[in-house]
């Protein structure tokens, strides 16, 4: 769950921790999933802005957040990278954006906290144009037993404590509007990224 009263330094204290276990459990899952953004793109659950190095120049950003200190960071990121982002204070269960608003929507490392990631997956679906982008990656139920039993002792502990989820997987939730087009498994399962599209306007329209 979010602290939506994150201190500046807790949300830089975040970008210690997350950076050192990405380089030991998913070293490649930022470049494979932003990579991918094309467009009009939201970043859902930005963070601390710990993707902004991986998106193309001609990427039109916006980024979300439940937490003023993570997009706080984020902010300042960008502007020392040069690029622009138009960053919102939000909540992934209820996005402030029209229908159809964009071409790409990343989300990485949120969705394990999240308190329903259907209702957040149905909302991700409203504000993708038809033929969009959805681009994901987070840690998940293993495929290793021994890994999933690791995973559902941790997450007696972290769901009470911070709404942490470690057997959760968002593609197996997916709403019927998206089909996935590539996916990848690493670190016994327990990492997955995820690329699925929104029906094209010209299935839709011939409904
Ligand atoms: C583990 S951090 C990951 C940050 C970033 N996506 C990354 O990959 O580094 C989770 C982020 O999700 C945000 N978050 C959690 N629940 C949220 C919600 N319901 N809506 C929007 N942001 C949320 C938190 O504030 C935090 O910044």
């Amino acid at each position: 769950m979010a602290n939506v009263t994150e201190t500046a330094d807790s949300a830089k204290r975040f970008d210690q921790t997350m950076l050192s276990l990405e380089r030991r459990f998913f070293p490649d899952a930022r470049e494979w999933v932003v990579t991918r953004a094309s467009g009009d793109t939201v970043e859902v659950a930005i963070g601390t802005g710990l993707n902004l190095p991986y998106y193309g120049a001609d990427v039109r950003l916006t980024g979300v957040d439940l937490s003023p200190a993570m997009l706080a960071v984020a902010v300042e990121r960008a502007a020392q990278r040069g690029r622009k982002l138009h960053a919102v204070v939000g909540d992934a269960a209820q996005l402030p954006f029209a229908d159809a608003s964009f071409d790409s929507l990343v989300c990485t490392f949120a969705l394990c906290e999240v308190p329903d990631v259907g209702v957040a997956l149905t909302e991700f679906a409203r504000v993708l144009r038809p033929g969009g982008r959805l681009l994901l990656a987070d840690h998940v139920v293993a495929t290793t037993a021994i890994v999933r039993l690791g995973q559902r002792l941790l997450e007696a502990i972290t769901i009470p404590a911070s709404g942490e989820h470690y057997t959760r997987r968002p593609a197996a939730q997916l709403p019927a509007d998206f089909t996935v087009v590539d996916s990848h498994r690493r670190t016994k399962g327990a990492v997955e990224y995820v690329e699925a599209r929104t029906r094209p306007a010209s299935v839709i329209g011939g409904q």
